[in-house]
This record gives C-alpha cells, sequence and structure tokens, in this order.
C-alpha cells in the first residue's frame, strides 16, 4: 500500500496524514469512505452465525427494567418487528473471507494493532448505549441508518450494576447520522452512543493494544519456555527453534555454610543464587520479539482451517502459474530473519519472498516460485497449504 497516496477510505487524506492526525488522538468522520458499500453478509447471514457455538455473540436491548444482555449462542432472537435491540457478533473475519478483505483495507496499521470485525445489527431504536472502549475503532455503516452522538468528555464512570458498559453522565457533543459506506473512526476512551434509526447493520473494525503487565507476563512466559528448552529438559514440548540463552544448568551449592540454629529462616545465601540466576537471562530484544512473533500470531480457538490437498507438493512440482494465497484465518509476521506463523516460529527463515507473501498475503507463482524459493521454502509452503493455512488459486 502507498501510504503517501490520498484514500477515499480515510477521507481524502493519506494514511501518513491520518495517522499522524487522528490515530489515538481524535475522531474522524468519513462520508462515503467506501462509496456505494454493500456488505457482504445480510441480516438474515448475521442472525445465523450467532447460533453457532464458534462465534462469540451478544444480544443486548432494553425494556422496561432498563439494560439487558444475554451471550450467545443466540437460537432464538425477538422479532424483527420489535425495536430496541442488538445483536452483535464478534470474530466475523475469521468466518467470512469478504470480511477478512474489508479489514484488510486498514493494512496501513501494523497486523499487530488489527484485531478483528464485529458485525452488529440492530432494530430501530437499538445500541449498546453510551459507553467508551479502550481501543481504536472504525465503525463503518453497512446497511441502514445509524445515529451517532460521540463526546470527547473526562468523565467516564459507569453506571453500577449493569450487565453492560453504560457510561453515568453522557454529554453528546457532536452528532452525525450515518449512511451505508459512512465511516466514524474514534480513539481510545471516545465517548459514545450509537441508535439504529430503523433497521441497520453497523461493522466495528476493531484494534488492540496490549497493557504493560501483558507485555511483561508475555516476556517472563518466554523467558520460561527459553530456559527449560536450553535445559533440553522439555520433553519435546519446545521443538521449534529457541534463541540461544543461557544454560542455567548449574545446582545450587552452599559449601562451607555455618550450621544454623534458625533452621526456618530463609538462607541468605539462596535468596543470592536466585537474583543471580534471573541475571543470567537476557530480556532482550531478541526475547521480546519472540514472544511478540508467537502471540501475535497465535490463533484465536475459534478459527477454523479447512484440511488442505494432501497430494500438493510444491517442492517436486511448483506450479508456473496461479497464486498462493494466505487463509483468512492466518497470521504470518516477520521480524529480522525470523519468521512466525500461526503462534509458532516458522521453521524457514523470513527470505525476502516470505516477507513478501507476510505483507502481501499472496505470492504470485507466475514469475516462476521454483527458481526464486529454496528447497526448504517450497516444503514449508507445502506443509502449510496440507495443514490448511495457505492455499493454491488457479488464475
Ligand atoms: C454497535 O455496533 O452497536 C457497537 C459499536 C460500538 O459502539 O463500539
Ligand atoms: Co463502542
Amino acid at each position: 500500500m502507498n501510504i503517501d497516496q490520498p484514500l477515499t477510505l480515510l477521507g481524502g487524506i493519506t494514511p501518513q496524514d491520518f495517522m499522524r492526525d487522528y490515530w489515538q488522538r481524535k475522531p474522524l468522520l468519513i462520508r462515503q469512505a467506501i462509496p456505494g458499500f454493500k456488505p457482504s453478509l445480510s441480516i438474515a447471514n448475521i442472525k445465523q452465525l450467532v447460533k453457532r457455538e464458534e462465534v462469540e455473540s451478544r444480544l443486548i436491548w432494553q425494556d422496561e427494567n432498563g439494560w439487558n444482555m444475554k451471550t450467545g449462542p443466540l437460537d432464538r432472537l425477538p422479532a424483527a418487528s420489535k425495536p430496541n435491540w442488538s445483536v452483535l457478533a464478534q470474530s466475523v473475519d475469521l468466518h467470512d473471507d469478504a470480511t477478512a478483505a474489508l479489514i484488510r483495507q486498514f493494512r496501513f496499521i501494523s497486523d499487530a494493532r488489527l484485531d478483528d470485525a464485529m458485525i452488529s445489527i440492530a432494530t430501530d431504536g437499538g445500541g449498546v448505549g453510551p459507553h467508551f472502549d479502550s481501543y481504536d475503532v472504525f465503525l463503518l455503516q453497512a446497511h441502514g441508518q445509524r445515529r451517532w452522538r460521540i463526546s470527547q468528555q473526562e468523565d467516564l464512570t459507569l453506571e453500577p450494576g449493569l450487565p453492560l458498559k453504560i457510561l453515568k453522565n453522557f454529554k453528546s457533543e457532536q452528532e452525525f447520522l450515518l449512511e451505508p459506506g459512512d465511516m466514524l473512526y474514534l480513539p481510545p476512551h471516545a465517548a459514545h452512543d450509537g441508535v439504529a434509526v430503523g433497521t441497520c447493520m453497523t461493522i466495528s473494525i476493531g484494534f488492540r493494544a496490549p497493557t504493560e503487565a501483558t507485555l511483561a507476563c508475555g516476556m517472563l512466559e518466554a523467558a520460561n519456555d527459553q530456559i527449560l528448552a536450553n535445559l533440553g529438559d522439555t520433553g519435546g514440548l519446545y521443538a521449534s527453534p529457541v534463541i540461544p540463552g543461557p544454560r542455567l544448568s548449574e545446582t545450587y551449592n552452599d559449601a562451607g555454610i555455618a550450621a544454623t540454629n534458625q533452621p526456618a529462616a530463609l538462607p541468605e545465601n539462596l535468596i543470592k543464587a536466585t537474583v543471580k540466576a534471573i541475571k543470567k537471562v537476557n530480556f532482550d530484544k531478541a526475547l521480546a520479539a519472540r514472544f511478540l512473533g508467537q502471540w501475535l500470531t497465535d490463533i484465536p480457538c475459534n478459527a477454523y482451517f479447512e484440511p488442505g490437498d494432501e497430494n500438493i507438493d510444491l517442492s517436486q512440482t511448483p506450479p508456473v502459474s496461479g497464486k498462493l494465497v494466505l487463509d483468512r484465518c492466518t497470521k504470518l509476521m516477520y521480524r529480522g530473519k525470523q519468521l512466525y506463523i500461526n503462534g509458532e516460529v516458522a521453521s524457514v527463515p523470513a527470505s525476502s519472498r516470505m516477507r513478501l507473501l507476510a505483507d502481501n498475503r499472496e505470492l504470485q507463482c507466475a514469475e516462476g516460485l521454483a527458481a526464486k524459493l529454496k528447497k526448504k521454502e517450497l516444503r514449508a509452503l507445502t506443509d502449510w497449504l496440507h495443514e490448511g493455512w495457505l492455499h493454491y488459486v488457479q488464475d
């Protein structure tokens, strides 16, 4: 993607300008971000989707008792003629190719930040109430109309005792009526309330941002894995290549220690030895990259891969036409020579072709894959085809 080229999706500004002026900073209303937008899934499709066990969903409605929420699977929904209810399906991009393609239009933002596409349908008056989200979101109007009221208010106190997050003192500052194809970007913590005007469908393209606690705990887990792998003591648990690290195999030695008359007291020497042992671990960028590469490419438990064709072997018969395309659920990222796929460190290095596959999510075969890729790379691609992580598409 040319990040210096104005995008209709961003209302005629460039991704560079959007990231500098709006991202994480202030809301942006984009009229006709996707002109003539038609959702790939109908309202009936969404109603089917929320019945499925593997689709995370919520039904939210308002009645004389106030706000109500029920989590899916949702076999029965209120009648379409009944106002004031909304049903939301999370991570629809895992289940629908066109929705996955839609969120890839936002890849001027790193895959590390892209979370999922949530689709909501609502009857007249329906919505999830005034609230704020901790993450950035693009709210794309897919069908019908929705009235958004937004506020950059500081007071984010929530109503206590409700089944969902509702702001206690929402004070609207701006109001917009969105039509199909219009889109509203909201930074984290912007207060908002979207109410359906007639029957409507909204697609929320959401972004994730880890807390420091998540990053630190992940790094500690990666260090744990590294220590065990370097001891060679893992019962085959950590078979993937590990980054070289210290072999913490020395046993605590307290030869010459004095006799104690306080046997229940923790030995000071043992405490010192523990601090010394952890200092041998390099909490460096290589370890951080290994943790992030595996964590960010980890596939959600509700992702499903169709088994691939076992008969294909690219290293024997590389195709000369068509293309290799990553499955919509596959996550492939890299740093330097390290390649990470679906929660694993790949067995092949991140060569320029593999990085191209990760960035473009496809690789053209026309130029002759065999001439460009090493045997080991063709082997890995063949394995991914068998896993269903990658697909061969003929021209
Ligand atoms: C919705 O689609 O109803 C909710 C989107 C949001 O407010 O985050
Ligand atoms: Co929201």
